[in-house]
């Protein structure tokens, strides 16, 4: 059934975006908050399966064009391919949300070189490619809003984390850099640094770990993904998102506070 909220008038209406990673958890999440504010989207993951179908279906209950592409966000000649195809369907890219990322527990000693490369490749280097992927349409519109999913680990460090925190440490700091870089081309570039979301990347962590997680958070409560999504919709949105370049914003339930 159509949803029966009108999108057309969102603070996104008639705006271009596309979410990485969008195939569940936050990703997804973003993409219906996007939707539900009337942004077009193309969609991007590597799963396979019915993931990406089934958020670009919610999506569409919106009444917004969305599409999909699949590409693995960490080789640079499936995001020029993806970003290409993204802006066949989309027209000129509006807003780039750089999500998808993964996450394992590794103590340093024992990490494998493969694990920590997979991890930097993924986790930030797709940020670098996915950016350079839509910088050249942005540039010659004069607009752009770019919204990279960091992580409250990129400022704090976790045990068995290093590869992972360094990867979101890097994205940061590559913000600021890419931030500074367009500013005056119209281009805004943001974090979010979410705190523990309740979603399948942490897949491999015992039930015990978890809750000694959310009892050691000020706000004693693991986040849900839709409590992520209004953030990238701030930093998307106009006049809400205007003011924000070069910063990191923490909907992390108390976690870290810079
Ligand atoms: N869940 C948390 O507690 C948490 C906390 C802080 C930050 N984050 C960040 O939020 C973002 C989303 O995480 P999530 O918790 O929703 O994770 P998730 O595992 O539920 O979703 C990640 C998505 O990214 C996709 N993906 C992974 N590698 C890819 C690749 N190489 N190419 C294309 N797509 C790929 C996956 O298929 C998946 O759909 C990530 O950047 C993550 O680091 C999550």
């Amino acid at each position: 059934m159509r949803n029966t909220r009108s999108a057309a008038n969102g603070v996104l209406g008639g705006r271009a975006a596309v979410v990485t990673g969008a195939a569940r958890g936050i990703g997804a999440a973003i993409a219906l908050a996007f939707a539900a504010e009337g942004a077009r989207l193309c969609l991007l993951d590597r799963a396979e399966g019915d993931g990406l179908s089934e958020t670009a279906a919610r999506c569409a209950e919106f009444g917004v064009d969305v599409s999909t592409v699949k590409a693995d966000v960490s080789l640079e000649d499936e995001v020029d391919a993806a970003i290409a195809k993204a802006s066949e369907n989309l027209g000129a890219i509006d807003i780039l949300v750089n999500n998808a990322a993964i996450l394992t527990n590794c103590r340093v000693a024992d990490m494998p070189a493969t694990v920590f490369d997979e991890t930097v490749a993924v986790d930030l280097r797709s940020v670098f490619l996915c950016c350079r992927a839509v910088l050249p349409s942005m540039t010659s519109a004069g607009y752009g809003r770019i919204i990279n999913i960091a992580s409250q680990l990129g400022l704090r460090g976790g045990p068995g984390l290093a590869h992972y925190s360094a990867a979101k440490a890097g994205v940061i700091g590559f913000t600021k850099s890419l931030a500074r870089e367009v500013a005056e081309d119209g281009i805004t570039v943001n974090c979010i640094a979410p705190g523990p979301i309740d979603t399948p990347i942490a897949g491999d962590l015992s039930a015990e770990h978890l809750e000694a997680t959310r009892l050691s958070l000020p706000l004693r409560r693991i986040g849900l993904p839709a409590e992520v999504a209004p953030t990238a919709v701030l930093l998307a949105s106009e006049p809400g998102g205007n003011l924000y370049t070069g910063q990191t914003l923490g909907p992390n339930s108390g976690d870290v506070m810079p």
